[in-house]
């Protein structure tokens, strides 16, 4: 048997800031399960059409039209470096067929593109819409969310609390691939709930990749984050708890939760029916 040919360790020099992100922070088959199992349990049907607001690379709308023949997906950002990205690496694994079904768009959120309205799920993940800092502007993006879904279309977003999400603060998580993921709460203002929260990367070679993405956001909370979608019209909103691992850590299933316990650092998903 040849031996297998080792693939070298990634360095502050060789290595792609799209990459290593989609590798440290997200699971799109996850993500993927989770929706379309909720959607299932809500709707009592499977949903087919899905538009990822902040899509970024698209890495979950390339999951969604893998998943089904009947799929399709439409991705908004406002980067198109980052949607090009997406389509040479993450459109690039799909089959011509899947690809048809894909469609990233060059496009605000708060003005889906006609192609991308009617859809039976939306998608804001990775606390994106956090770019959103007033009551208005939030409520005004849920409403446009809420107006281009489906009659029975179902909105989900994620966003992490607990006592720890307003700290001035880094965590490293060493990622398999042979590199180490730092995410740096690097700013938070107690009078606005501004924060600044910036990602770096570190190598085995002791090089580093320093601020690869920086975001301003507000820290929402969840009942207000709940609030706002209620305002903006939607109903049942339902949050999702992480179980806990026994170790002190998550266990990667999210359930139904009116409350969770009062940890350093909590991730939830909400679902909004329209
Ligand atoms: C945190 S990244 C999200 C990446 C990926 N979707 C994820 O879940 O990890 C946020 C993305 O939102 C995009 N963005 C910011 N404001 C936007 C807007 N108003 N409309 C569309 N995209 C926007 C940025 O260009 C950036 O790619």
């Amino acid at each position: 048997m040849p031996t297998p040919r080792k693939v070298p360790l990634p360095t502050a020099r060789t290595a792609d800031r799209h990459d290593l992100y989609q590798r440290a922070v997200q699971s799109p088959e996850a993500e993927i399960d989770f929706v379309d199992s909720r959607f299932k349990a809500i709707r009592g049907r499977r949903a087919s059409t899905l538009r990822e607001d902040f899509c970024g690379t698209g890495y979950t709308s390339c999951e969604w039209v893998r998943r089904r023949a009947a799929n399709r997906a439409f991705g908004l950002d406002l980067d198109q470096p980052t949607i090009d990205w997406g389509l040479a690496h993450n459109a690039a694994g799909l089959t011509d067929e899947q690809r048809a079904r894909l469609h990233l768009m060059n496009a605000d959120v708060r003005t889906p593109p006609r192609e991308a309205r009617g859809v039976d799920i939306a998608l804001a993940m990775n606390f994106s819409y956090w770019i959103f800092k007033t009551r208005d502007d939030l409520r005004g993006y849920f409403s446009v969310v809420r107006r281009s879904l489906a009659p029975d279309g179902v909105f989900f977003l994620d966003l992490y609390a607990g006592y720890e999400a307003m700290k001035v603060t880094q965590e490293r998580r060493r990622i398999a691939g042979g590199f180490t993921y730092v995410w740096d709460q690097h700013a938070y203002n107690p009078v606005s709930a501004d924060m600044e929260c910036r990602i770096h990367f570190e190598f085995r070679d002791g090089t580093r990749l320093r601020n690869a993405f920086t975001y301003h956001w507000r820290l929402w909370t969840m009942p207000e984050v709940r609030e706002l979608l209620l305002e903006a019209g939607f109903k049942n909103v339902v949050t999702y708890c992480e179980g806990e691992n026994g170790n002190g850590g998550g266990d990667g299933r999210f359930r139904a939760a009116s409350r969770c316990p009062a940890d350093a650092g909590i991730i939830a998903y909400l679902s909004a029916a329209k």
